[in-house]
Parts: C-alpha cells; sequence; structure tokens
C-alpha cells in the first residue's frame, strides 16, 4: 500500500529534498523511507486544564510508534476548554473538527492517534478523522480522581449545581461553599461525573475507536500510559491493515454508542455528537434511533448525577467492558473496533467487581433509562429527555408557562418575588439554540426561582432549544428541534399558555389552536456580524440532526493536494 507521505517524501527532486530537509531535524535519513508517519494529534492546552496531561501521553504513544517502526509527530489541534470557551465550547466544536480535518489532511501523515479528553474534544477530533478517513484510533484522557469536601466526596460539576442551589435556598453558607472550591478538582483528568466528557469517552471505546478496556482509565492512572503506548504500536498496525474509520464504523457500531450510552446513563450531548460524526461518515443515523435502540435499555452505571458513584469507582468496578457484558445481547455483533475484532469479542472476560456501582441486569438502578426523543406542536423535530435524570412525579405533567427570551432576561427575572410561578410552573428558555445563541450552549437546566427554592421545591419542567451539562440533572426537556431562531415553534409559546409533557406518550405540547397564527418572537437572537459566528449561524444545522455545518457533512477522504512550491 503506497503511504500518502511518500507524495511528500519520495525521489530524488528539489521538493522532496526540501520536504525531508525540514523536517530531519535530528530524525534518522531511513525516516521518511516508507516509515509511516503517525500525527498524535493532541488537545493539550494550559487553557484546557482537564487535557493539560495530554503531552504526557503523547509521549508513551511516541514510544509505542517508534517501537513499531513508525515516526510520530505532535499535532497540536484546536482545543476547547468547557469551562472557560465563551460563549460555549460547543460554538467552536466544528471549528476544532474543521480545523482538525484540514491539517490531518495537508500534511504528510497517514495516520492519527486522537487525544482528547474535555467535552467537545473527542467528538471534534472523531468528526475530522472520520471526514479524512485515514487510520484513526482514541486515547481518552481519563476522569480525574475523587476529591472529598468535609468527609464527601465531591462530584466534580454536578455539585457545583448542587452546592450553588443550596446556598440559593439557604441551607448552606457562602463561606462553605467558597471553601468547597479548591476540593472539587482532586487531578489531572477530565469531570469525574457521568457528564459529557466521561460520556464521550465511554462512547467513543462502545464505537469501536478506542483499544477496548481503556476508557475511563483514571487521568492519574499509570495504566493510561501503558495504554497509550500500546495506541501508539496499534495505530502502525491499523495503518498496515488499512483499518479506517469507514473500514469498522458502520451503523452497527452506533447501535451499540446508543446501548452503552444508555447503560451508564450518559450525557445527553452524546447524541448531537454522535449524530455528527455519523454524518461525517455517510450514516444514516437519526434522533429517533436514539429512543428506538436505547430508550428501553437499564442503566446499570450508578453515577452522579443520575446516581451515587464517580469515574474512579466505575474504573474500579470493572468499567465498560463489564456493563456491556450485562448487555451483551443488545450489542450487535458484527460491529468491530480498532483491534479489528469485533467489540463483543472483547467481553468474554470482563466481570463485575462492585455491583453498587455497576448494577447486574437483574438489579438495574432504572429499568429503562435511555434518552426519549418527544416530539408535539412544540417540537416537530423533536426534542430529548433523560427520565433517569428526571424526577419521576413530572415525567406526566402540565403546567403554566413562564417563557424566558434569553438566558440574561432569564438571569434577570427569575429570582423576583413577583415572577408568577408555582411548583406546577414549566419554565420556557428560547434562543439558545444552535442559531440563536449562537451555539446552543448548556443553559437548559435553568436554576428554579429563589423562592420556589425556599419553599422546598427541587425540580420543575424545564423546556429549551439548548443543551444541558452531562453533569446536571432534572426534568429537563431539551434539544427542542427545530429551534426558536429556526423557526420553531418554541418562538410562539407565550406566558400562561398550558404545556403539557407525557413523557411514556413521547409528547410535548402545547395547548393552543393558534399557536401557527401567532408572530415569533425573535427577541434575544443572536445576528453576527463577522468571522466565524457569522459562517456558523449562516449554515449550522438543527440539533436533531448533530448541528454541524451544512458543507461540513460528510468525507472529503484523504487525496494529496497539489504541491506547495
Ligand atoms: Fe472539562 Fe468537565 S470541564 S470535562
Amino acid at each position: 500500500m503506497e503511504l500518502r507521505s511518500t507524495h511528500w517524501y519520495a525521489g530524488e527532486d528539489r521538493n522532496a529534498y526540501i520536504h525531508r530537509a525540514w523536517m530531519r531535524r535530528g530524525l534518522p535519513g531511513d525516516a521518511f523511507t516508507g516509515r509511516p508517519q503517525i500525527a498524535i494529534a493532541n488537545t493539550a492546552s494550559d487553557l484546557t486544564p482537564c487535557n493539560a496531561h495530554l503531552t504526557e501521553v503523547a509521549a508513551s504513544v511516541r514510544n509505542g510508534v517508534y517501537e513499531a517502526g513508525g515516526i510520530p509527530l505532535e499535532l497540536p489541534v484546536v482545543s476547547l476548554g468547557e469551562t472557560n470557551v465563551r460563549p460555549t465550547a460547543m460554538l467552536w466544536r466544528n471549528m476544532a473538527a474543521m480545523a482538525t480535518e484540514e491539517m490531518l489532511r495537508a500534511n504528510p501523515i497517514d495516520a492519527v492517534v486522537l487525544l482528547g479528553g474535555c467535552d467537545k474534544t473527542i467528538p471534534s477530533l472523531l468528526m475530522a478523522a472520520a471526514s479524512v478517513d485515514i487510520p484513526a484510533v482514541v486515547v481518552p484522557g481519563g476522569p480525574m480522581l475523587t476529591g472529598t469536601f468535609r468527609g464527601t466526596p465531591l462530584g466534580c460539576g454536578t455539585d457545583v449545581w448542587r452546592l450553588s442551589e443550596e446556598v440559593r435556598a439557604g441551607t448552606l453558607t457562602q463561606e462553605a461553599f467558597s471553601r468547597s472550591e479548591s476540593s472539587m478538582i482532586r487531578s489531572r483528568g477530565h469531570c469525574n461525573t457521568m457528564g459529557t466528557a466521561s460520556t464521550m469517552g465511554l462512547v467513543a471505546e462502545a464505537l469501536g475507536t478506542v483499544i477496548p478496556g481503556v476508557a475511563g482509565t483514571p487521568a492519574p492512572d499509570s495504566r493510561l500510559l501503558e495504554a497509550a503506548h500500546g495506541t501508539g504500536r496499534l495505530i502502525v498496525e491499523m495503518l498496515a491493515a488499512d483499518r479506517r474509520p469507514s473500514t469498522f464504523l458502520t451503523k452497527a457500531s452506533f447501535h451499540n454508542a446508543i446501548v452503552a450510552l444508555a447503560a451508564i446513563g450518559g450525557s445527553t450531548n452524546a447524541v448531537v455528537h454522535l449524530l455528527a460524526i455519523a454524518g461525517r461518515l455517510g450514516i444514516e443515523l437519526g434522533v429517533d434511533d436514539f429512543d428506538r435502540i436505547g430508550s428501553r435499555v437499564p442503566v446499570l452505571v450508578d453515577l452522579q448525577p443520575a446516581g451515587r458513584f464517580l469515574m474512579e469507582d466505575l474504573h474500579r468496578a470493572g468499567g465498560l467492558l463489564a456493563v456491556l457484558r450485562e448487555v451483551r445481547d443488545l450489542l450487535d455483533p458484527t460491529a468491530l473496533t480498532v483491534t479489528g475484532k469485533p467489540l463483543v469479542d472483547h467481553l468474554d472476560d470482563t466481570p463485575i467487581f462492585d455491583t453498587e456501582v455497576i448494577r447486574p441486569r437483574t438489579a438495574p438502578l432504572v429499568a429503562e433509562g435511555g434518552i426519549a426523543v418527544l416530539r408535539g406542536n412544540l417540537a416537530p423535530d423533536g426534542a430529548l429527555i433523560k427520565p433517569a435524570a428526571a424526577s419521576p412525579h413530572l415525567l406526566q405533567h402540565r403546567g403554566r408557562a413562564m417563557v424566558f427570551d434569553s438566558i440574561e432576561d432569564f438571569h434577570a427575572r427569575i429570582d423576583d418575588p413577583d415572577l408568577d410561578v408555582d411548583a406546577d410552573s414549566v419554565l420556557v428558555l428560547r434562543g439558545c439554540g444552535p442559531k440563536g445563541y449562537p451555539g446552543m450552549p448548556e443553559v437548559s437546566n435553568m436554576p428554579l426561582p429563589r423562592k420556589l427554592l425556599e419553599q422546598g421545591v427541587r425540580d420543575m419542567v424545564r423546556v429549551c432549544d439548548g443543551r444541558m451539562s452531562g453533569t446536571a440533572y432534572g426534568t429537563v426537556v431539551l434539544h427542542v428541534a427545530p429551534e426558536a431562531a429556526a423557526g420553531g415553534p418554541l418562538a410562539r409559546v407565550r406566558t400562561g399558555d398550558v404545556i403539557v409533557l407525557d413523557v411514556a406518550a413521547r409528547r410535548i405540547d402545547v395547548e393552543t389552536d393558534d399557536l401557527d397564527a401567532r408572530t415569533p418572537s425573535t427577541a434575544g437572537f443572536a445576528n453576527p456580524r463577522r468571522g466565524w459566528e457569522r459562517l456558523y449561524v449562516d449554515h449550522v444545522q438543527q440539533a436533531d440532526t448533530g448541528a454541524d455545518l451544512d458543507f461540513l457533512v460528510g468525507s472529503s477522504g484523504s487525496e494529496v493536494g497539489r504541491e506547495s512550491h
């Protein structure tokens, strides 16, 4: 098989000389004579603290690549720190994917190891690799260790929401809240709850893009470096076998990813990311597939935010493969992995070591806990709810809408003592979809009105066209499509309308006959003037198809471009 990189390095002409000479810098002469050139796409950045340790991981990948005869080449790529990047990291996911895709294609690279962790980094890397379609494998950076505060484990993310609500309810002092800050992040690694980063690492493995058994290894665990070393060896083997994403990622792979997503009680964010990755591969995957395949899968993992434990506990209890073994009959046995073998072939010796953390199939945490897809006159193209993170008594509910046009409008009014809401009200937030914000931020789990918190209310039905942090919980209907800013009916809902939620019937409706006749609100929608935000708003698709840019859907392949000089 001819390597892409030979188009740069082979031959005796001036251009080949230039390409080799500038890359030599101590490398032996035979580094460019047919040896695989392996990129290590690295999202390490001081401003992405969850991924800052990936440079050390990259060093282990390097060793494995060298050992297998390849040449490792570290490629820093766009990195997105979830807690830092404004207005939301999701706005930049597609930009990171596009930039990574183009740099993989533009450079003399034959295959790539993808190093990600924090929420958007693994999705953007996989979208890029899927579009370039060169052999690719992920090393998830892994979760942080469990921190404690006053003797109690802290769930990174989830407990921030919980503690801040306690302050607002007057049951925790501001001083105690401030003291918990230094305990929240105990070590290197990403959030340790079943948030989006944990979910996407595990789902990437279920998809077949990680060496089975590696995802979920805590970031400080020496076994992560061992796995990185092994991944360096594997990518050279994958190249020799021409094991490109298009050769092993199929509809069956996404089926398994959806089963895994449900069994781990994973983040709703995985839906837009999996839809976007599938779109890059030309695989027909729709939002309804998540309900059809996943909604009746039992939740087996007792992790925050739906449960009690944290990622370190999951790893100790047997990790993803122990979970998948319990639902083996629900998996598609044809789906392959980076190893060349089916995922199910990796499940023969993967017992559960702690049945409190990973429940056996016979005693699930939630009997049917996957993501449910709702439709109705409020969400013609679908909306999501995660029943496992919702309050059972609210899954069938009727209440008066209190509508907010933007997150700023929400913050300005939510704690007004005169706000006309009670425990049965439905909080509606619009202008938070891909186009409206822009970027579809994680604001759907709106904090509750202070006056209701003080009355002991801890959950209300909330409806939004944005996303929700995977570390959050509550009865939240989110990813409403089409969004208000794209002409969705959410733009026509008014305060006082009665909204009916019926999760069992998969319905979300507003009780009115004149919805279509109403003038849609446009208050609070973004209208960026220039740059990426303008490009994004003009081209982003809706949540039900993955919120990718229309011109990035599909694959451009790994064709070698024209010579640069
Ligand atoms: Fe990076 Fe949570 S902020 S994973």
